[in-house]
């Protein structure tokens, strides 16, 4: 089994249970950003599809101090048989240890039989931009090296990192945007779905801009977009169009996209992952009439919506329901959460403690709680 160290990104709770729903194995925290697994899951496969994963790197040795020069040059030095010019960089965690290891960094630059292209030493996660100038070198190595214990040192070598090309194209260079309906980053998409039970059938029931829609596309998915706003419909059907020639691989039926509105009734029985509806955009920060006034909406919206979704023999629904921040607290939907689980759902405990999973980011005047209910007979 390889072991493999994990860097995650700013949504911590999504990031480790995408991952605990993707692999078998136990994940153990090495720092707040940095988990590690040992597995024999591939997971330089599975880095393209992991919303919250920034990047992976495999374990080389774990040695004292005065042997990470020796290692290091012996590794790069098998690494590169040919003696072509090498691009490199080397990252340190926590950042206190990069003084110690800067005579390593630049030794390592003089003692091997071939030049170094471009080195460049971090103190943190590198920014992807340069992980992926490093990468597209033809001969290339990007070392972590990890030093917690404080006594010895993990050695490891990135084997993948999230690309920001492909990101960028699926995000905001897509042609039919609209910030009023407040589109869904494509990594939130890609946890959404990852965290969902591991259905190939997947409908997306209010679809905006069909970002998750296309998400669920690239990993595979058999995937079903509708809307109630026949804009929306148009715009998904412009995206979807747009991002389908840009990723060759994806399957895509026009008739896929439709429009519907979830107060009625639909046979569909695919798995729900979806955004959903967050109530009406807001102009300013959310106070108490505000929370209330949307969760009488919502809670009548997914009264109707979820009494269908049953009726249909929906077995989970995967959504995001708001969750303002008032006075320095959380504040939860609590009428729609109970209006959905009187319509035959339970809300899952995501980490067994009765609190809400929540993504958020600076500046946001709504959050998002992210829920998975599960129809209570299948249980
Ligand atoms: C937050 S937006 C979803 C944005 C989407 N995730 C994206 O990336 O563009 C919510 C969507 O729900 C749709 N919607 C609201 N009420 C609906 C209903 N009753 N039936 C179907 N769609 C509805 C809206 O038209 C809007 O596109």
């Amino acid at each position: 089994m390889q072991k493999y160290y994990i860097f995650i990104g700013g949504q911590k709770d999504l990031s480790i249970l995408e991952l605990q729903a993707l692999l078998k194995e136990e994940i153990f925290a090495l720092s707040e950003d940095i988990l590690w697994v040992e597995t024999e899951t591939d997971m330089l496969k599975l880095q393209d599809r992991l919303g919250g994963t920034i990047k992976i790197a495999k374990e080389l040795a774990v040695v004292p101090f005065e042997s990470i020069e020796g290692f290091l040059i012996d590794y790069v030095i098998e690494k590169n048989p040919e003696r072509k010019k090498i691009t490199l960089g080397m990252n340190i965690h926590p950042e206190k240890y990069m003084k110690e290891l800067f005579p390593t960094y630049s030794s390592l630059k003089q003692n091997v039989p071939f030049s170094v292209r471009w080195c460049q030493m971090k103190k943190n996660i590198s920014s992807l931009v340069t992980f992926d100038q490093i990468m597209s070198k033809e001969v290339s190595c990007e070392f972590n090296i990890f030093c917690f214990s404080g006594v010895d040192y993990i050695l490891t070598e990135t084997i993948s990192c999230q690309s920001p090309k492909s990101y960028a194209l699926r995000d905001y260079e897509k042609p039919a945007r609209d910030g009023k309906v407040g589109m869904l980053p494509p990594k939130l998409a890609q946890m959404l779905i990852n965290i969902s039970d591991n259905s190939p059938y997947v409908w997306d029931s209010f679809c905006g801009t069909g970002t998750l829609v296309f998400e669920a596309m690239l990993m595979g998915k058999t995937v079903l977009g509708s809307d109630y706003s026949v804009d929306m419909v148009k715009a998904s059907l412009q995206n979807i169009s747009f991002l389908r020639k840009k990723f060759s691989d994806v399957d895509f039926k026009e008739e896929d996209i439709f429009f519907h509105d979830v107060t009625e009734k639909e046979e569909i029985p695919y798995n729900i992952i979806s955004e959903g509806y967050l109530g009406e955009a807001l102009q300013d920060m959310p106070n108490y009439e505000q929370l209330e006034k949307t969760d009488e909406e919502l809670s009548a919206l997914y009264k109707q919506a979820f009494s269908h979704f049953y009726a249909s023999g929906i077995k989970q629904v995967t959504l995001c329901v708001p969750l303002y921040y008032i006075e320095e607290k959380n504040e939860i939907m609590k009428k729609t959460l109970a209006s959905i689980q009187k319509s035959g759902y339970n809300l899952r405990d995501l980490f067994g403690n009765n609190e809400p999973v929540i993504y958020s980011r600076p500046h946001q005047k709504v959050f998002r709680q992210i829920c998975i209910f599960d129809r209570r007979d299948t249980k």
